[in-house]
This record gives C-alpha cells, sequence and structure tokens, in this order.
C-alpha cells in the first residue's frame, strides 16, 4: 500500500490553525495522497522539532508564529520573495535540500485580483503598517504592477525603511523603486497625494476599538478596503472603510486560502481550486460568529 506523504503546519500556538482542514480539502479535490496535521513546537526547539520531522519522513511544513525567521534561517535555499521578506512560511524538503518560500503575498495578490476582480497593473495602493505582514507582500504587489504602493504607518521611519529596502538595488533596475515609498499618517491629509483604488490594513489592529487616523476622503475614493486578517465579523479597518463611504470591504480570509494554495502547488506541482474552500471556510466562520 502506498502510504500518503506527509505535512504539517507549526506553530506556537497551533491548535487554532485552520491549514489541517485547507489542506485536506485541496488534498480531496485534486486526488493528492497526503496527510497534513498540526505540530506544536516548543519555543527554542525549532530546529531540532523540524529536523525531527524530517527524519520521520515529513516533506514540507507551513510555518506560523512566531517561527517564520527561525524558517528563514533553517532553509538552505531562500526563493527571492522569501529574501526580501526576510520571513518563510512554507519549507519544501527535497533529500538534504531545504526550500524556504513565503507565499504569503502571492496569497493577497490572487485574492485581489481573482477573488474580488481587482486589477493590479497600474493601480495606486495604500498599505498602512510596517511590520512582518506588509514586509511579506510588497515584493508580489510590485511585480503585479502596482503603480504607486504608499507605505503608511504610525511610526514614519519604520516605513520609510522598509520601502527603502524595496527600492534598492536588483529592484531599481526593475524599476520598482520609483514606485514604492514611505510616509506616516500626516501625508494622507493631503488630499492631492491621497487618492488610492486599493487600501490594505496589514497593522495588528484587528478588532481593536480605535480607529486608524485615515480621512474619510481616502476612502471615498477608493474601490476596496482589504484587511489582511479574517473574523466573523468585519473588522475594526472594514467598518470605518464602510461607514466613510468605501464600496467595497473584505476581509483576508481569501488571502489565507490562497497562500495555502500557493504552498500545496509548490509541494505537490497541482494548483487546488480556491473559490469552492473559500466558501466551505467562509459558512463556518459565519455560523460560528
Ligand atoms: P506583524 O508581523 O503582524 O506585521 P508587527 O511587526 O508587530 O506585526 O507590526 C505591527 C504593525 O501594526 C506596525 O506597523 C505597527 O505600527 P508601529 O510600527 O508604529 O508600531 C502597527 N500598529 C499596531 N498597533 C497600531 C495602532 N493602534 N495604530 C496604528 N498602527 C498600529
Amino acid at each position: 500500500m502506498i502510504e500518503p506523504q506527509r505535512y504539517a503546519v507549526i506553530g506556537n500556538p497551533v491548535a487554532h490553525s485552520r491549514s489541517p482542514q485547507i489542506h485536506a480539502q485541496f488534498a480531496r479535490q485534486t486526488g493528492e495522497l497526503i496527510e497534513y496535521g498540526r505540530l506544536f513546537c516548543e519555543l527554542g526547539r525549532f530546529k531540532a522539532t523540524v529536523d525531527e520531522f524530517r527524519r520521520s519522513g515529513g516533506r514540507g511544513l507551513n510555518v506560523t508564529l512566531p517561527f517564520k525567521l527561525e524558517a528563514c534561517a533553517y532553509a538552505s535555499r531562500l526563493s527571492q520573495r522569501a529574501h526580501l521578506a526576510g520571513a518563510v512560511n512554507t519549507l519544501k524538503f527535497d533529500g538534504d535540500e531545504v526550500l524556504g518560500e513565503n507565499t504569503d503575498g502571492v496569497g493577497l495578490v490572487n485574492d485581489l485580483g481573482i477573488r474580488l476582480a481587482q486589477k493590479l497593473d497600474g493601480a495606486r495602493v495604500l498599505i498602512i503598517g510596517a511590520g512582518g505582514a506588509t514586509r511579506g507582500v510588497l515584493l508580489p504587489l510590485l511585480e503585479a504592477g502596482v503603480a504607486h504602493l504608499l507605505v503608511c504607518n504610525r511610526t514614519p521611519a519604520k516605513a520609510q525603511e522598509l520601502a527603502g529596502l524595496f527600492a534598492e538595488g536588483a529592484l531599481l533596475a526593475r524599476g520598482h523603486g520609483e514606485r514604492i515609498r514611505g510616509a506616516g499618517f500626516d501625508e494622507l491629509q493631503d488630499v492631492r497625494l491621497s487618492a488610492f483604488d486599493v487600501i490594505i490594513n496589514a497593522t495588528s489592529t484587528g478588532l481593536a476599538d480605535a480607529a486608524l487616523p485615515i480621512p474619510r476622503s481616502v476612502f471615498v475614493s477608493a474601490r476596496l478596503a482589504y484587511d489582511m486578517v479574517y473574523a466573523p465579523r468585519p473588522t475594526r479597518f472594514m467598518t470605518q472603510a464602510h461607514e466613510a463611504g468605501c464600496p467595497r470591504t473584505s476581509d483576508g480570509l481569501g488571502m489565507l486560502v490562497e497562500q495555502a494554495a500557493e504552498s500545496f502547488l509548490i509541494w505537490r506541482g497541482v494548483r487546488p481550486d480556491t473559490a469552492a474552500v473559500y466558501s466551505v471556510l467562509r459558512a463556518e466562520l459565519d455560523a460560528a460568529g
């Protein structure tokens, strides 16, 4: 009998992860023979835990908090996306080689482009926040052809530093440099500078009570306000955008499904259909709320 090949999501905590359910649906749909579990990892034991998983036949891992940086260091080869993201959410084991990838940005771009039918080529995009979540998605947004990408952060220096990182070197040569800039919230008060097609929240504010200091005018002219986190109810950012007159809002559940699909493609060479899996998850999340 052929044994299923083993995959898992590694994290601490990891019990809440929806990845096993998503990958089980992908496997059923594509007929791939895999087993996908949860791997709880003690802090400080990432290398030992992953080594053991590989010894016991594991073929790949999704990596969640707080191990995305350690996964970056563990990989023997990094994709350019993972290198620039400075974080790895997908490991693929192939003999002695360990490929480190980051599929978060592709997940976001695919959710925006496919499910939400947003044309990113030539679009003006505002992304709020300058932490790991933002860093993970900047290169795929630039590669999707956005005309202007403003990284806006409570601490402006962090946004400027991050934008500078993506504007340097090889990226500049490919014309990315002039399209990305970092700023503080003050800049959004200037209506001449603040017309955007898509606004993305990548801060860790989630369900926080306080609204972000974004003027209503910024939301009115946008086509979509997208929150990278997901919840059974609209997030604070989505409510703020809606109340300010933004015609469409979305949470990040679709990004979760899309980043998983990209990992599945890297491991198995088959791209699953994400629409059906998204619908199941959405219904479950709504029922739980
Ligand atoms: P992550 O890896 O999820 O991006 P992070 O690296 O801690 O987490 O970054 C959190 C981001 O949310 C930062 O951009 C942070 O802004 P600062 O750099 O100024 O700290 C932003 N953030 C968190 N709480 C916020 C708030 N109440 N208002 C505005 N921005 C906030």
